[in-house]
């Protein structure tokens, strides 16, 4: 069925796991997402950019994610990735979504709060959860020095705060991951002291991990074996995922690693048959590796298997 994330961050954080958030804009992304949650038995959160919407039409991705929840028994979510105002967030509570995140991150402390506040009012209303952030996520950078850090980390009292005064279901928190491939120049490096004290002020409260992509070596050297060019790719070690599970964070948010996948595998199929253009034959193998790899990310570094 189609479900918001309550039930699922409350047996997350009991069990010190995460649920995936994973973002979809076509049939082949959330097939493979879909298959690989069926055989491990765990929920999956399926989230939509804006940019994903444009791409795709809202309608067509609404459909195939009826489809996939038609298609199982698995909980599922519906989720608006990176809502950046409130219009966007009503349309998508209005078009069915069970979840909407309302990233007003860039704006102040004050403003954030009362964009997040009039989402909720708004969500709460109709069921639908919402998910905040505060702090922005940063860029890649050589060295972040602390006083960098502390203006764009999440400060720990300004969370609490932020919480109590927007009513907000879950909140994102920047403590070192960034977007996309590169995310780290030298060592990778997140403050877990950060989110050991957010947690320990906001306990039983779930919070959200962006930038969270591991970027596998292993398609980073496919995608370069096979004509691709992504030099100094680097993503957030796996471990240190599962570590922010068991600090708290209930929702792990992966868009690059599907990205990859796909690519590598694609790219390694048109290469090996040149004579081969019949679409299924390189989106089959691009959807068996998203596939394979989020049935990965399941079993060994969210740990949501069999938890419904
Ligand atoms: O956080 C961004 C997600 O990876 C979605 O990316 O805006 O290119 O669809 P997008
Ligand atoms: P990655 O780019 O690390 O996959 O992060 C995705 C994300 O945070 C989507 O909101
Ligand atoms: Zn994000
Ligand atoms: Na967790």
């Amino acid at each position: 069925p189609l479900v918001t994330s309550k039930e699922l961050f409350e047996n997350a954080y009991k069990g010190k796991y995460a649920v995936g958030a994973f973002n979809v804009n076509n049939m082949e992304i959330i097939q493979g997402i879909v298959d690989a949650a069926k055989e491990e038995g765990s929920p999956i959160i399926l989230q939509v950019s804006a940019g994903a919407r444009k791409y795709a039409n809202p309608i067509y991705l609404r459909k195939l994610v009826e489809a996939a929840v038609e298609d199982t028994d698995l909980p599922i979510v519906l989720h608006l990735d990176h809502g950046d105002s409130f219009e966007i967030c009503k349309q998508c509570i209005d078009d069915g979504f069970t979840s909407v995140m309302i990233d007003a991150s860039h704006h102040s402390f004050e403003e954030n709060i009362e964009i997040t506040k009039k989402v909720v009012d708004y969500a709460h209303s109709k069921g639908v959860v919402v998910e905040a952030e505060l702090g922005r996520l940063a860029g890649v950078e050589d060295d972040v020095n602390v006083s960098a850090e502390d203006a764009s980390y999440t400060n720990p009292e300004q969370a609490v705060e932020f919480v109590k005064r927007t009513g907000v279901d879950s909140l994102a928190i920047a403590i070192g991951t960034s977007h996309g491939a590169y995310k780290f120049k030298g060592e990778p490096k997140l403050d877990f002291d950060r989110l050991a004290k957010i947690s320990s002020l906001l306990p039983n409260f779930p919070l959200v991990l962006h930038g969270a992509s591991t970027v596998l070596p292993e398609f980073v050297e496919m995608c370069n074996q096979y004509g691709g060019n992504i030099p100094g790719a680097q993503g957030v070690p796996e471990e240190m995922l599962t570590q922010a599970a068991s600090l708290g964070v209930c929702k792990i948010n992966i868009d690059t690693d599907l990205r990859l996948a796909m690519t590598a595998a694609i790219r390694k199929e048109l290469i090996e048959n040149p004579g081969e253009f019949d679409p299924r034959k390189y989106l089959g193998p691009g959807r068996n590796a998203i596939k394979k790899m989020v049935q990965h990310k399941i079993k060994n570094v969210l740990k949501s298997s069999n938890s419904i």
